[in-house]
């Protein structure tokens, strides 16, 4: 017996996918100041030119999306985009973690908001992962980086990394926070204090690279979002190494674009914010 349950459902075509998420970021394609801002690549680059210490990467696939996003179907089998997405995903080297250029695996996130650690969940990358597809769908380019990355043996506080989330909006620094609210930063502490005199310091970097080669982080989401379409907004995320030295990881949308408010959870976010559970400290100087 066949199932007529499905007849009068019409997928959209590749062709119509690629269109649609096209349209999206038109403007993005058409300007040569905004940039893609959930793309490690880009970031990275910018890293570089700031002359900020960062965790490096090697990109070792491209993929298209239209190609990725249909991995449900039958012919996604016999894609060549399977093979390519098989080769780096089943050979990722020790002590090293694989990531997409806007977002690494659910596993990953959940392994290390747990305080389980990494181990196994660094080296995955599957494409039926609900959180990374969200973001692909969102993700304004046709075809997206697979990057590997070395793994950095963090410095821990407690159950997680000492890592810190800082926010800019209008090319300001308006505030950073304990990346883990699980458990807070001491107040009061040297060590705390310098990683956030480093944070504002080399994401100062970052703005001034930004406004000397005239450009602006981007993603659909800003248009919707109450951001000036003038104006540099975006977070960037510093690790401390075991050695004590902190590395750009990562940078993404805007807090009022959906980047998580970290500490700063129901409040404004302004100052630094070591604990969910105290009042934000104003900055000094
Ligand atoms: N190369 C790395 N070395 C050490 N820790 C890492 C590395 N990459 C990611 N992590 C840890 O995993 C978390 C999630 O990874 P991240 O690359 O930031 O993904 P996402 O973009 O999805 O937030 C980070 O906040 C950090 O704690
Ligand atoms: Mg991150």
């Amino acid at each position: 017996m066949t199932s007529n349950f499905f007849d009068n459902i019409t997928l959209p075509d590749p062709e119509e996918i690629f269109n649609k998420r096209s349209a999206g970021f038109a403007e993005l394609i058409a300007s040569d100041t905004l940039f893609n801002t959930i793309s490690l690549t880009e970031w990275l680059k910018f890293a570089a030119k700031a002359g900020i210490p960062y965790v490096p990467s090697r990109i070792v696939a491209n993929l298209a999306l239209s190609s990725l996003l249909r991995f449900d179907e039958p012919e996604f089998a016999e894609n060549p985009v399977l093979k390519e997405y098989l080769a780096v995903t089943q050979n990722v080297p020790e002590d090293h973690m694989i990531r997409w250029d806007c977002c690494s695996s659910l596993a990953l996130k959940l392994a290390m908001d747990t305080g389980q650690g990494a181990v196994e969940a660094m080296r995955t990358l599957y494409l039926d992962d609900p959180r990374a597809f969200d973001i692909l769908f969102e993700f304004p380019q046709e075809t997206v980086d697979v990057h590997y990355r070395p793994w950095v043996e963090a410095a821990y506080t407690g159950t997680h990394p000492v890592e810190y989330r800082v926010y800019v909006e209008d090319d300001e620094i308006i505030g950073i926070s304990n990346y883990y609210p699980q458990r807070d930063l001491p107040v009061n502490n040297k060590a705390v204090e310098k990683d956030i005199t480093l944070c504002r310091n080399y994401t100062q970097k970052l703005i001034d690279t930004l406004k000397k080669d005239n450009k602006l982080p981007w993603m659909p989401r800003y248009r919707d979002a109450e951001l000036s379409s003038t104006g540099i907004h975006f977070t960037a995320d510093f690790i401390l190494d075991g050695f004590g030295q902190l590395q750009f990881l990562e940078a993404g949308p805007a807090w009022k674009a959906g980047a998580h408010p970290c500490c700063f959870e129901g409040k404004p976010v302004s100052g630094v914010a070591l604990s969910k559970n105290n009042d934000p400290i104003p900055f000094t100087g």
